[in-house]
C-alpha cells in the first residue's frame, strides 16, 4: 500500500482517488502523524498545503525515516518542502501561478516521464516557486512561468513536482502517478473489488467470530453495501434494522423493504413515523429539526437493538471521506468545511463495538464493490439522500400534511428523471417544501397555495456541487405535472446556485 502524508490540501482526497484508480491501495495519514509501521507502505506521497513553507507556522515534519529509505513523490508545496529542508531555495513568485500551464521542458530518457511530452497540460496552484533546487538536485521538467516544475534527488527514488497530477486538468497526471508507483516503486496494481471483498469477508469472519451484529439499513448505498459484506461473512447473525421515520421518499419504505428481503437480508422494519413527526411538532429550527430525529432515531434503534440477545457489535456503512473529514475536524491540518454527518453518532449507552467494513472506500469504490457483489444496479445508483429526510426539505416546521405533498412532488420530478433518462446523469435530485404561499389562479379561481423548489446538482462528493442544466421541456413537463396532479401547490420554480456559497439542501 502507499502511505500519503496530508499537509491540508484541499487536492488530497483526490490523490488516494487517482492511486486507487490504478488499483493500488493508498491511505492519508496527517502529515504530523507518520504511521510506525513505515515497513507495510512500498512508497510515500506528500501532499500540496495551503500553507507557505517560510512562514514560521508551516508544516515541517521530520522525514528522516521516509526520505531515501523509500520511493517518495513531493507534490507541490511538498516539492518546495523538500527543496526549502535540503540547501534549495523557495520564494515567492512574482506571477501568480494558477490554473493551466503547459510543459515546455521535459527531461528525456526518464522513468518518471515515460510518455509524457513537451505540451503537456499541467494544473498549478501555487504562490510560492522553488528558485533553487535542493542539494543533488535534478531538473526533471518545466513551463514557462515555472522553471522547476519537476526534479529528482540524484541517487534516490525522490521525485517532486510543482503541479497537481491529481486534477483531470493535468492531462498526465495519471500516468505520472503510475510511472511513480508502478515502475519505479514497484508497487503491485492488484487492488481490486473482488480482491476487497475477498479480504474483508476473511476479516470479518476472523474478527466477528460467532458474534452478533445489528446495522441499521437507510435504503442508501453505503449501509446496504455494508450489509451484503457482512452477510456473506456472517450470514444470520447479522441483524439489520431498517426505520422508517416517516421521512423518506414516497413508497419509499415497504419498496426498499422488500428489496432487502430478496437480497437474502435478515431485515426488520419498524414504522416508527408517529414518533418522528411528534418529535417535530412546531420545530422550525434546521438543527433543532436534525437534533429531533437524530435523537428518536438513537432510540427507535436502541429499543430494537435491545431485543436482539447478547448483541456485541454496531456495524455502520462509514467511508472513507467520512473518516477524513472527522480526522480533520480533529486536529488534522485541512480546514473542515462541513461538518459530517454519520461520524460521531452513537451513543454511550449502547455499548457496542464498532464494524465499519468500507471505512477505506470512496462512494464510486462502494458501487463498484456492490456490483461485483451482483447487488441491483438501481439500489447502487440511487442518489444521496439526507439521513432527515424531507424534513430539511420542508423548510419551516414539518407536518403530516406537508410530507405528503412533498413526497407526491418528489415523486413526479424523480419518476419523470427516470424516465427521461436523465437520473443517473444526475448526483443528487430532490425537491424543497417553501415556507410561502402565492397567489395563482386555476380555472376561474384564484388560488393562494405553496411553491416547491425543484434542486438537481452534479457533484462527485457532495463539498463543491452544480447545478444540472436540466432541459427546457423536462421542467416545463414536470412543472405541469407537479401542478396539475399535486393538491396544494400552485407554482414551481429551479434553483440554479452552486455549492458554493448556496449549499445542495435549503437547510
Ligand atoms: P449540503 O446541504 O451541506 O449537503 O450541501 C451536502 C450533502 O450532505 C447531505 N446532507 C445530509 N446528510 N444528514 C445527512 O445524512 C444531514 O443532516 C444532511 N444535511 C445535508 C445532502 O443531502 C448532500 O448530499
Amino acid at each position: 500500500k502507499v502511505l500519503i502524508l496530508d499537509f491540508g490540501s484541499q487536492y488530497t482526497q483526490l490523490i488516494a482517488r487517482r492511486v486507487r484508480e490504478l488499483n493500488i491501495y493508498s491511505e492519508i495519514h496527517p502529515f504530523n502523524k507518520i504511521p510506525n509501521n513505515l515497513e507495510d507502505y512500498k512508497a510515500v506521497i506528500l501532499s500540496g498545503s495551503p500553507m507557505s513553507v517560510r512562514s514560521e507556522d508551516a508544516y515541517h515534519p521530520d522525514l528522516s525515516d521516509i526520505r531515501g529509505k523509500k520511493p517518495m513523490l513531493a507534490v507541490c508545496y511538498g516539492a518546495q518542502y523538500l527543496a526549502h529542508f535540503s540547501g534549495g531555495e523557495v520564494a515567492e513568485s512574482n506571477t501568480r501561478e494558477y490554473g493551466r500551464a503547459n510543459l515546455s521542458y521535459v527531461e528525456e530518457n526518464e522513468t518518471f516521464l515515460e510518455g509524457i511530452h513537451i505540451g503537456s497540460q499541467v494544473w498549478m496552484s501555487h504562490s510560492d516557486t522553488i528558485k533553487i533546487l535542493p542539494e543533488n538536485g535534478v531538473l526533471l521538467a518545466s513551463t514557462n512561468d515555472v522553471q522547476n516544475a519537476a526534479y529528482k534527488i540524484e541517487n534516490e527514488t525522490t521525485y517532486a513536482i510543482q503541479f497537481h497530477p491529481e486534477v483531470y486538468h493535468s492531462t498526465d497526471g495519471k500516468l505520472l502517478l503510475e510511472n511513480f508507483l508502478v515502475k519505479i516503486a514497484k508497487v503491485n496494481p492488484d487492488w481490486t473489488p473482488n480482491a476487497f471483498i475477498e479480504e474483508t469477508v476473511e476479516d470479518l469472519k476472523t474478527k466477528l467470530g460467532n458474534d452478533k451484529v445489528v446495522l441499521g439499513l437507510s435504503g442508501g448505498v453505503d449501509s446496504s453495501v455494508a450489509a451484503m459484506l457482512l452477510h456473506k461473512a456472517i450470514g444470520k447473525n447479522l441483524y439489520c434494522i431498517f426505520v422508517n421515520n416517516g421521512l423518506l421518499r414516497k413508497n419509499e419504505f415497504s419498496d426498499v423493504l422488500e428489496q432487502y428481503k430478496g437480497m437474502g437480508l435478515n431485515v426488520k422494519g419498524v414504522d416508527a413515523s408517529a414518533r418522528f413527526l411528534d418529535a417535530l411538532k412546531d420545530e422550525s429550527d434546521p438543527e433543532k429539526k436534525r437534533k429531533a430525529i437524530g435523537r428518536v432515531f438513537i432510540e427507535v434503534f436502541d429499543d430494537e437493538a435491545h431485543l436482539i440477545e447478547d448483541v456485541k457489535w454496531l456495524a455502520q456503512g462509514t467511508i472513507y471521506p467520512d473518516v477524513i473529514e472527522s480526522v480533520s475536524a480533529t486536529g488534522g491540518p485541512s480546514a473542515t468545511i462541513k461538518s459530517h454527518h454519520n461520524v460521531g453518532g452513537l451513543p454511550d449507552f449502547m455499548k457496542l463495538k464498532v464494524v465499519e467494513p468500507l471505512k477505506e472506500l470512496f462512494k464510486d469504490e462502494v458501487r463498484r464493490v456492490g456490483a461485483s457483489m451482483g447487488m441491483d444496479k438501481n439500489l447502487l445508483g440511487r442518489h444521496p439522500f439526507p439521513g432527515p429526510g424531507l424534513a430539511i426539505r420542508i423548510l419551516g416546521d414539518v407536518t403530516a400534511e406537508k410530507v405528503r405533498i412533498l413526497q407526491e412532488v418528489d415523486a413526479i420530478f424523480i419518476n419523470g428523471l427516470k424516465q427521461a433518462g436523465l437520473y443517473d446523469k444526475v448526483w443528487q435530485a430532490g425537491a424543497m417544501l417553501l415556507p410561502v404561499n402565492s397567489v395563482g389562479v386555476m380555472g376561474d379561481e384564484r388560488t393562494y397555495e405553496k411553491c416547491v423548489a425543484l434542486r438537481a446538482v452534479e457533484s462527485t462528493d457532495g463539498m463543491t456541487a452544480d447545478w444540472v442544466n436540466l432541459p427546457y421541456e423536462f421542467l416545463q413537463k414536470t412543472s405541469n405535472d407537479i401542478i396539475n396532479k399535486v393538491k396544494g401547490v400552485n407554482r414551481v420554480v429551479y434553483d440554479i446556485s452552486s455549492k458554493p456559497p448556496a449549499t445542495i439542501e435549503w437547510e
